[in-house]
């Protein structure tokens, strides 16, 4: 755990320039806007520790795979999200002299990521080896109004001497990934120019044939005069520069404003990229960089307005859960079905930019509730259009019908490559199928399960089929050689959430069967034609959610997470000593596996999904007898725990996992924020509040709020949309007020009473559960 950023309401905030810091920084101040987005890497060169990243959505490399031992049925590519074309860079030399923040002596330093307007800044002084001063500030978008445009104010002021400034903006498009697995290069260049201000850049992947095209252009004010002096452009392989130099006097002021833009073939013909980026460029620079803040600012603005959380009384949670939305929100904006959230969103390189199950688990109950239903459903869309690669992934593993999502995918394809985890941890396939069951229940809109629902339900209740086998000495189905969430045990047996999620999976798909026959009788006979339905198959899966195996104790009323747990030594992770941890850096991964230690929720996550199905007294001994040797090393733990904290009245417990869901990046827990922040977590934190203190469910279409106080906050506020309806759920100690936004009558119940709440009114019920 670090903390070395202060704490505000609205912003992050570095203060004093600490190199140690730098890469953890650079993960946290990222910005982006669903289309690119990038490591908050300084402008001008750094000779020290940094890792660069400038990334656009959906744009990837299969990087041939690299393991130890092969295994027949391992992928061929692991998938990277690329980094591509540096197009923030702007070299400064002072009479010569680099300026580079590891060559030279830093005050003042001030870094600040403004999550109202989505700004990132800086400003320092720093201090040459020769002795000159300069100050710098800047301030960069990423334009949530034009998705290929960045722009940049660079400003340099002479504060004791009178000399030379040599400015060089630039596109370099010779970067490398750092987890390249042959220490190979991604990209070759297809074409370059450079124009009377600036310049463009094309490159295109050595796989796959993806091109981007990064344009930039720049203009300069000398204390607020526009400037032009001769410009002189450098063209390399994969880079384009143009050079000008100012002369200062002590106490000028020089700005930059570079103007960038990138685009790529995934949204334009290959033939019109060069025109694209140019075109997107001029306007962007006519516009000019005031104009360009303050759309952005605005665009920001709106975000906010349907998804902000407001806790009152509690800065770091208040910075916190800001910073979760943020994130959220400039990764991923839903308008592309093609395009997903990888669990480091622009931040990093680490998982590859690519999905995993965190998106229907923790992302779609975020979008679901903070944005229009279109986006969770592109969210599902993106599934079913690889469901005949899930098909193609089971035959490889041997299946003979059927559907397994992969683990980690860009295309449908599976890209992971870890036997324990690539084959084994299967659950994915359930939490892609209550993605379905989360998105009807929320919406309503069963229009989805004759769409596109029931063909990957049926698909994925058909793996499950082959996947578990009878045993007749026990009457039951058992499912073996399985890694559940938890990944610090593999190759286990009757992991209970998987068997769970399994049998809830064929229940799920049988239901929607009926329904689609009852409801929509022509499109359930085509479906059961075009699947090649069979009775013996729908039975079969009747007989298997009867006789689903789930291993138990029933000495301590617990579900067991396998077969073999209670043989491990059980002791709680507050008996260990805290050099231990984080056990996945300080133990071998031998002992890691033979200890009773959890990584993250996993038969806690399954009570999370299916909580109306068991009662606050299962829940409970469950929680307290997993809970303590839980060591949260997977950021999508706290906010499982957070969640069944609220549930059961665990108010300490609840606060302590918000602040680990919420501030894990911010105050470094795991100790890995420099390799990019824990983005798809987010959205988990998101629910830690809303649906762990505010306890939203929606039961049988129904909105039902059990808001609770931490007991921290003076009061706190989230928003939600709701069929139709916005409302802002506020609550204090005393009271919960229900406020329509819109006017769309609401219906809900809060701590078990009914309520319609009219068109732009509110409601007010008495807080019962923290009074
Ligand atoms: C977790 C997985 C998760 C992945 C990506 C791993 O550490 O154990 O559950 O899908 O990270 O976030």
């Amino acid at each position: 755990m670090k903390q070395y950023l202060k704490i505000d309401e609205w912003s992050i905030i570095e203060e004093s320039f600490d190199p140690h810091n730098h890469e953890i920084s650079e993960s946290i101040f990222s910005i982006g806007n669903g289309h690119m987005g990038g490591r908050a890497n300084f402008e001008e060169q750094y000779s020290g520790r940094s890792l660069q990243g400038s990334y656009m959505a959906g744009v990837y490399y299969p990087d041939k795979t690299r393991v130890g031992w092969w295994k027949n049925g391992y992928p061929e590519y692991f998938a990277k999200v690329l980094n591509s074309t540096n197009w923030i860079g702007i070299n400064i030399e002072i009479d010569g002299t680099p300026l580079d923040l590891a060559t030279c002596t830093v005050s003042d330093f001030r870094r600040v990521l403004n999550m109202k307007e989505g700004t990132l800044s800086r400003s320092f002084v720093a201090r040459l080896e020769d002795g000159k001063e300069v100050k710098v500030e800047s301030i960069r978008i990423v334009s949530m109004v034009r998705r290929e445009i960045g722009a940049i104010r660079y400003a340099v002021t002479a504060l004791n001497f009178s000399g030379n400034v040599t400015v060089t903006p630039y596109l370099d498009g010779d970067v490398k990934n750092k987890d390249s697995n042959y220490d190979e290069k991604f990209w070759n260049e297809v074409e370059k120019g450079e124009t009377a201000d600036g310049g463009f850049l094309t490159l295109k992947t050595k796989k796959l044939d993806f091109h981007v095209t990064s344009a930039f252009a720049y203009d300069l004010t000398l204390n607020g005069e526009k400037l032009t002096p001769e410009a002189a452009s450098e063209l390399r392989d994969k880079y384009v520069s143009s050079t000008v130099q100012v002369s200062l006097n002590q106490g000028d002021q020089l700005v930059i404003y570079k103007y960038a833009a990138n685009v790529t073939s995934r949204n334009h013909g290959l033939g019109q990229l060069v025109e694209a980026a140019q075109t997107a460029l001029a306007s962007a620079r006519e516009a000019g960089f005031a104009a360009l803040l303050s759309e952005h600012a605005e665009a920001w603005r709106d975000k906010w307005k349907e998804s902000d959380i407001i806790i009152e009384g509690d800065v770091s949670a208040q910075q916190a859960i800001r910073f979760n939305i943020f994130q959220l929100n400039q990764t991923y904006t839903g308008e592309d079905d093609r395009l997903n959230i990888g669990p480091k969103g622009f931040t990093g390189e680490k998982y590859g930019g690519s999905t995993y199950w965190d998106t229907e688990a923790y992302c779609v109950p975020f979008y679901l509730s903070t944005a229009d239903p279109s986006i969770s459903r592109n969210l599902l869309i993106y599934r079913y259009k690889h469901l005949e690669k899930a098909k193609e992934n089971a035959r490889k593993l041997g299946f003979t019908k059927g559907a397994l999502y992969p683990m980690v995918t860009m295309n449908g394809e599976e890209c992971h490559n870890e036997w324990e985890i690539t084959f084994e941890e299967i659950h994915r396939n359930g939490a892609i199928a209550h993605a379905i069951f989360n998105y009807v229940n929320y919406t309503g809109d069963k229009s989805y399960l004759g769409q596109y629902g029931l063909e990957v339900l049926v698909e994925i209740s058909r793996f499950w089929e082959q996947r578990v086998h009878y045993v007749a000495h026990k009457d039951k189905y058992v499912m073996l050689g399985v890694t559940g969430p938890n990944e610090y045990e593999n190759n286990v047996n009757n992991n209970w959430y998987t068997n769970r999620m399994a049998a809830w999976t064929m229940e799920y798909t049988l239901e929607t069967l009926n329904y689609l026959k009852e409801n929509e009788a022509s499109r359930y006979e085509e479906l059961v034609d075009k699947l090649g339905l069979e009775e013996s198959e729908t039975s079969l899966w009747a007989d298997m959610i009867a006789k689903m195996y789930y291993p138990a104790d029933e000495e301590r009323g617990i579900f067991l997470q396998q077969d073999g747990f209670l043989d491990k030594e059980i002791v709680p992770v507050k008996d260990l000593a805290p050099e231990n941890l984080p056990l996945n850096q300080k133990w071998s991964w031998d002992r890691i596996l033979r200890s009773c230690y959890i990584k993250q929720a996993d038969v806690l996550q399954g009570l999370y999904f299916l909580g109306d199905r068991y009662d606050l007294d299962t829940k409970k001994r469950n929680f307290d007898f997993y809970e303590p040797i839980t060591v949260h090393e997977s950021s999508l733990s706290p906010c499982i725990h957070a969640i069944l904290a609220c549930e059961l009245g665990y108010r300490e417990k609840a606060y302590e996992m918000y602040l680990r869901t919420s501030r894990l990046d911010l105050d470094n827990y795991n100790n890995d924020t420099e390799d990019g922040c824990h983005t798809t977590s987010m959205a988990g934190t998101w629910m830690s509040i809303v649906h762990g203190f505010g306890g939203l469910r929606v039961h049988d279409g129904r909105l039902v709020l059990q808001p609770s106080n931490p007991g921290h906050w003076t009061s706190y506020s989230f928003k939600i949309v709701f069929r139709g309806s916005r409302l802002k759920i506020s609550v204090t100690d005393r009271e919960v007020i229900v406020a329509n936004e819109t006017d769309v009558p609401a219906q809900l119940k809060v701590y078990g009473e009914e309520l319609t709440v009219g068109g732009l009114s509110s409601v007010t019920v008495q807080q019962t559960v923290s009074a």
